[in-house]
């Protein structure tokens, strides 16, 4: 990436417009209500495929080239789509055979959005006619800051199982495995009959009558998203070449919901990460999955600050209970991700529609109009952004890391395994809940992140881990302090278990040797020799090298190892061999802070985060966001950039945000 073209705002604010959905004079009042609420970017075009290219071999850009000078006169910025989303009409009659199949042989029609098939040659090839036409007429335009290629990539069309998408797969499978006998070798067809003798006996793992072979399941999820990620780099080279210098994101869809994406993968194919977030609303604590995501999402930016591309002003249309932020929540929820490193909060959308599967869905501009709490509370927000627009840029320095790994992730919930109560996103959330409750900043990094700087390195149900990571973890144990789950370190990257004993390439790390899984009924729970409760999951540990910390108390394997410890030059591997209720897990991170010399930000309170962002120049910034109903008084010293108040018993409101400037 060149020098960039035009700086992005600081700390931007603003969301998806789209005025091609509203007469001249909503346009018109939209400019003065988005100076009104101090909007500096929004993101244009996204849906605007039909609008943009009406038919075949014609663009019709004089509607957007108002829209767009018309907010570059506002001072507004404009985060411009490739507007290759969704394909119109006219492409998917003329061309049905880009339409996506599922597994269980369904054509997703179009009607609703995405309705092409990831693998397309056509539909790559008029989605890069019509980015090439973007990137050309807008590319030197003052207000472009930024390219948003597609939207949400893989949001609705990831998995497609079509002829094109099974031709494509064999291609992606010759290049990774050159000969038949290596695929058969790595698939382990010897089993079931299941060998193949040519390439074209193949396809992609369809519905079948049992289950399907699983290293073939876990490859296809690999080529999927190694397919749409090709996409994204083939945009991303059009707007290098016809637009240099300005910044090419898409944004991604970090949620506890979605992991067909190997983000970990991805991020450095981004000029600038960005992230899409909705709260679960069906979740009474989804401030925590927010958390989680906002950290993971900049652990797979390398740390660097990121853009929070979508979330919302209020609720959502498209879960079954749509459950409105109450007051204050947006608030909270904005600053969560800004406190993380997101240096913009933008939403999904500017101004709510009023036609189409959306139009319940929130926006920064209400059905309602100006008098409204959502308004109110939109112009609020404004201002508080602007009052604290000096952490922009800034990142953060956390002493604990959570090891994430979406290949990890895809094979860990592949069917037929010991217990469908092993999940894996759920483990690493519920250890960052019990970080963040002790007052402790957290890193939720990919596996080959630079583990070096951490003090405490911690790695649930990792189904998989390369000899490097192997390796580099036990590096970190030398010196530091690493803590790993059950279910990890169990097959290679083919799914092919490490046998001699679970797990594989960590057991001389961790000095421990599993023998034999002994998954535990549904709600069935145990109990460890120090009344820790836990559930799911127990195991027949032999120790080698290591103490036995805490043993099970009952349950199948009563009496042998439940954690265990081995202690290393400077530092400790740990092994935890079931899954921990949630007190008794805050009690164990709470030991490891302690004896692995974590320094919390500040005495932890449960329901109230404490994040830190830090400046180059070393200016720090303390993010207290207060989710618990009473007032908190954190022992923290500096000045609340938000109220004004200073000293060191500075009140935070419940419900309410302080952003601590020098705590
Ligand atoms: C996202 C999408 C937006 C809008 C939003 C609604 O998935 O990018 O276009 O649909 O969800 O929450």
């Amino acid at each position: 990436m060149q020098k960039l073209a035009r700086p992005l705002p600081p700390l931007a604010y603003g969301g998806d417009y789209n005025p091609e959905q509203w007469p001249l004079s909503a346009q018109l009042e939209d400019i003065d209500l988005m100076k009104a609420a101090g909007v500096s970017l929004v993101t244009l075009g996204v849906f605007s495929w039909a609008h943009l290219q009406p038919v075949p071999g014609v663009f019709e850009f004089d509607w957007l080239d108002e829209v767009i000078d018309r907010l570059h006169a506002a001072g507004i910025s404009v985060d411009l789509a490739t507007a290759t989303a969704s394909p119109p009409p006219w492409l998917t009659h003329q061309h049905p055979e880009i339409l996506p199949i599922t597994a269980d042989g369904v054509t997703l029609w179009p009607g609703g959005r995405q309705a092409f098939c990831p693998s397309s040659p056509i539909y790559r090839e008029h989605a890069l006619a019509l980015c090439r036409a973007m990137g050309e007429r807008y590319g030197d335009h003052p207000a472009v800051v930024l390219w948003h290629v597609s939207n949400e990539i893989g949001c609705h069309n990831a998995l497609c199982y079509c002829d094109v998408s099974a031709a494509a797969f064999r291609a992606w499978l010759q290049s990774k495995y050159a000969d038949l006998d290596a695929l058969n070798d790595a698939w382990g067809t010897a089993f079931w009959s299941q060998r193949y003798t040519e390439w074209a006996q193949i396809l992609p793992p369809r519905t079948a009558a049992n289950f399907p072979n699983p290293t073939q399941q876990w490859d296809f999820r690999r080529f999927s998203s190694d397919t749409l990620l090709a996409h994204f780099i083939a945009e991303r080279d059009v707007l290098h070449e016809v637009s240099p210098g300005v910044p090419v994101t898409t944004n991604f869809m970090v949620m506890r919901h979605i992991k067909e994406m190997d983000y970990g993968r991805w991020a450095a194919e981004l000029d600038v990460v960005s992230n899409d977030h909705y709260l679960i609303a069906a979740d009474p604590e989804a401030h925590r999955e927010l958390a989680f995501s906002a950290d993971l999402t900049r652990g797979v930016a390398g740390g660097d600050p990121w853009l929070l591309m979508e979330h919302s002003t209020s609720a959502v249309n498209w879960q079954p209970r749509n459950v409105a932020k109450q007051p204050g929540e947006l608030l909270r929820t904005s600053l969560a991700h800004v406190a993380r490193g997101a240096d913009s909060v933008l939403f999904f959308q500017w101004r709510a529609s009023k036609a189409g599967a959306e139009k319940f869905h929130s926006g920064m501009l209400p059905h309602a109009g100006t008098d409204s709490r959502v308004w109110r509370e939109v112009v609020g927000l404004g201002e508080v952004l602007q009052s604290i627009q000096a952490v922009t840029g800034a990142r953060s320095a956390n002493d604990v890391a959570i090891l994430f790994d979406w290949d990890a992730w895809w094979g860990c919930e592949l069917d037929s395994h010991p217990s469908i109560d092993i999940t894996y996103r759920d483990q690493a959330e519920a250890f960052h809940a019990a970080f963040t409750d002790l007052g402790v900043g957290v890193d939720v990094v990919p596996p080959q992140a630079d583990l070096s700087n951490y003090r405490l390195v911690v790695v649930p149900t990792l189904y998989t881990l390369s000899p490097e990571t192997a390796a580099r973890l036990s590096a970190a144990a030398e010196q530091a302090t690493v803590l790993v789950t059950y279910f990890s370190g169990i097959v290679d990257a083919d799914d092919h278990i490490i046998t001699g004993g679970y797990p594989g390439l960590l057991r001389d790390l961790l000095g421990i040797r599993v023998e034999e899984f002994l998954p535990l009924r549904e709600g069935e729970s145990v109990q460890l020799d120090d009344a820790s409760a836990a559930d799911v999951w127990a195991e027949i540990v032999t120790v080698d090298s290591a103490d036995v910390v805490a043993r099970f108390a009952d349950g199948p394997a009563a009496g042998g190892p439940a954690l265990t410890r081995r202690t290393t030059e400077a530092g400790q591997a740990w092994y935890l061999a079931t899954r921990l209720a949630a007190d008794a897990l805050r009690a164990l991170c709470r030991r490891l802070i302690d004896e692995s010399g974590v320094v919390p930000i500040a005495e932890g309170i449960p329901g109230v985060e404490f994040v830190r962002r830090i400046a180059a120049d070393g200016r720090h910034w303390t993010f207290v966001i207060n989710h618990t109903d009473i007032e908190i008084c954190p022992n923290l010293v500096g000045v609340d950039l938000l109220t004004g108040q200073s000293g060191s018993r500075i009140g935070v409101k419940a419900g309410g945000v302080a952003v601590i400037e020098g705590a």
